[in-house]
């Protein structure tokens, strides 16, 4: 079921911002999004935009070197960057046990640092460098529950970008 299964073009970090605020807006607690992508692709600019979708007026900043940024809002919104966790480094360790609840939102950046998150029921993004200022984001989920919210999602985007 993780195929990719909605693409969308953007051509500027506004344009990011907004996928990322248009699925804040859908999103409900209990959320897990996996985000991956190489340096300086986009993933805390699309956090940003996905901070403003759940109600939050702070600006989302890369985490990594807090690992865990916690930002209170309508729901709960933990972002999270493993970009400098080591293998060494258990989830328990960093806390990231805590962040996965169903009262919260959680996003994680580099998820690939532990492959078993791929495991949890999550929708994932992908964020694909094209050149200068040009991305591909790719969204796409494990879990039936999260279909209809990337539906809507879809429906919406396809409206606004
Ligand atoms: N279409 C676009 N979408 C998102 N960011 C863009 C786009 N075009 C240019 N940019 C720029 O790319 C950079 C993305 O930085 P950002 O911190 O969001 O990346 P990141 O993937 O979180 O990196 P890292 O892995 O280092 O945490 C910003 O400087 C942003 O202005
Ligand atoms: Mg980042």
């Amino acid at each position: 079921m993780n195929s990719d299964n909605i693409s969308i073009s953007s051509k500027s970090p506004k344009k990011t911002k907004l996928a990322g605020k248009i699925l804040g807006q859908l999103s409900h607690s209990g959320l897990l999004i996996l985000l991956n992508g190489e340096m300086g692709s986009g993933k805390t600019t699309l956090v940003q935009g996905l901070l403003n979708g759940i109600g939050s007026k702070e600006i989302a900043r890369s985490p990594t070197f807090i690992i865990i940024a916690q930002y209170p809002a309508d729901i709960n919104l933990f972002h999270v960057d493993l970009y400098r966790v080591t293998a060494e480094d258990s989830i328990y360790d960093i806390g990231l046990d805590d962040c996965i609840s169903e009262d919260s939102i959680c996003v994680i950046e580099w998820p690939s640092r532990y492959p078993a998150l791929y495991d949890l029921p999550h929708i994932k993004i992908q964020i694909d460098k094209i050149e200068n200022n040009k991305r591909l984001l790719k969204f796409s989920t494990n879990q039936k529950r999260f279909q209809s919210l990337l539906a809507k999602f879809s429906s919406k985007i396809k409206e606004r970008i």
